[in-house]
């Protein structure tokens, strides 16, 4: 049964909650402040998380912030107190999975932790989903394989390189799963999703008192990966001041944790993987040479989807096999339009673009073939390097409003065409990745979603 944290500093909330949770079956339990919850979710596998907006010392939104660091997929829940729309509104925008505005009802809250607790379980079976097999024939794929079976299970550290979507989380787990290694864990860190301050007790842990809020002590990524694999996602994005205490860990397989004298040893394999050009960050003084070829010991390089589209047919076939059987469709194939669209486009998103629509295109097939007219324009008209510079188009070029229209839907209209335009730019800019080109558009990720569901505009990023 799935297990619920709840988070509340009066005490005869926590009992209702529990006692009410614990007749509906689920595991329970309860927590003070935020520290303690912290603590409990860093003991205990927690599935779900309830937790009260308003407490003293740590609010609700602080711990929300934390645990997303922390736990990114555990759903919370945020208790608000009535009327005060702006703090539920923005506890969805932290990264909430939904809120219940006091009084509430016991049964809207039993049918939110409920979803929250499915969702879990789904995110959960997601990633073991990951382990998908490697699918492409191409000479360049070919010569991926070759490396990952050779390097597999010798101790050496591997450095995937390659554009968003192409597959190097995926490299990674095979690597992995085909070494000796494999009955232990595959520790993942996505260096890009750790705040600055926290990369160096995330990966090497920290000791009870390190520094403010460091209630007990904590084991980091490398101990939890000891025997296994540790991943480092987004390396490029590591701060250097941590490169150079990276670099001592990998090279003498030793570290402490934060506010700990013990030095501790490890045995653990690396893996890290970048879509940024290492090498122009070294020139840039943003990435330590010596890190750079303590890492880069086997380089794989994946190839953008475009530069080997023989793979095309092969990877539509695997997807809609694979989204056939999990949304119960009866699609066999794409018909001859289609598949011609799909090899003329240039997937700037790369794999993870083409699954994305292969999942929405089974979806939405009403038969057993998938149609080219069903297919979004958007495969026709968007190649990429072929965006029309704002600059040269003006915000009214963009929009064609119906005469007689009132000012204000023409301008709604054309709001929404800018930022489709600034969010198709940000997107190609950044291979389809939805948490940079919100970075680059400085607006959260969650909001960035919402806007391309909005527009209308493909989605990207499985995972994080
Ligand atoms: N060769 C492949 N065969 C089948 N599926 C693949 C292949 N490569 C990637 N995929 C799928 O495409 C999606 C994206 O892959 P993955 O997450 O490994 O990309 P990535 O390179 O790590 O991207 P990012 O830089 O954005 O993190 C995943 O769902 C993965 O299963
Ligand atoms: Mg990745």
């Amino acid at each position: 049964m799935p297990h619920v944290l709840i988070v509340d500093d009066e005490l005869n909330i926590r009992r209702v909650l529990a006692a009410m949770l614990k007749r509906e079956g689920y595991e329970v339990t309860t927590a003070a402040d935020g520290e303690q919850a912290l603590a409990v979710l860093q003991k205990t596998p927690v599935h779900v998380v309830v937790t009260d907006l308003v407490m003293p010392r740590m609010s609700g939104l602080v711990l929300l912030e934390r645990a997303q660091a922390e736990f990114p997929d555990v759903p919370v829940i945020m208790i608000t107190a009535h009327g005060t729309v702006d703090s539920a509104v923005q506890a969805l925008k932290a990264g909430a999975f939904d809120y219940i505005t006091k009084p509430f009802e016991q049964e809207e809250l039993k049918k939110v932790i409920a979803k929250a607790a499915r969702a879990h379980e789904l995110e959960r079976q997601n990633v073991h989903a990951a382990a998908a097999p490697l699918v492409g024939a191409s000479p360049s794929m070919r010569q991926v394989y070759e490396i990952v079976a050779k390097v597999a299970d010798s101790p050496s550290t591997v450095l995937i390189t390659g554009e968003s979507g192409t597959g190097k989380e995926l490299v990674a787990r095979e690597i992995h799963r085909r070494s000796s290694r494999r009955d232990k864990p595959l520790i993942k860190v996505n260096c890009a999703a750790i705040p600055k301050d926290l990369v160096e007790s995330e990966l090497f842990g920290y000791e009870k008192g390190a520094f403010t809020g460091a209630v007990g002590s904590k084991p980091g990524r490398f101990e939890l990966a000891d025997g296994g694999t540790l991943f480092l996602d987004e390396i490029g994005e590591i701060p250097v001041e941590m490169q150079v205490k990276l670099l001592r860990a990998l090279q003498e397989s030793e570290f402490e944790r934060v506010g700990g004298i013990r030095t501790l040893k490890v045995d653990v394999r690396l893996i890290a993987a970048t879509n940024r050009d290492l090498k122009a960050l070294i020139a840039d003084g943003r990435f330590r040479e010596d890190l750079y070829y303590r890492l880069a010991v086997v380089p794989v390089g994946l190839p953008p989807l475009r530069d080997r589209k023989d793979d095309i047919p092969l990877l539509v076939e695997h997807f809609i096999a694979k989204y056939d059987q999990r949304l119960g469709k009866k699609v066999e194939r794409v018909d001859d339009e289609a598949l011609q669209t799909l090899l003329a486009y240039g997937w700037p998103g790369n794999i993870r673009e083409l699954e994305n629509l292969m999942e929405r295109s089974v979806l939405f097939a009403d038969g057993p073939v998938i149609e080219g007219a069903s297919l979004p324009d958007a495969l026709r008209e968007r190649t990429p390097g072929a965006a029309t510079p704002i600059a040269a188009v003006g915000p009214l070029g963009a929009i064609a409003a119906p005469s007689g229209a009132s000012m204000k839907e023409i301008v709604r209209q054309a709001q929404a065409e800018l930022e489709k335009e600034l969010i198709g730019r940000a997107l190609e800019e950044t291979g389809g990745n939805v948490t940079r080109a919100a970075k680059r558009l400085q607006i959260s990720r969650k909001s960035l979603q919402v806007k391309m569901k909005e527009l209308g505009l493909r989605g990207g990023e499985g995972e994080e």
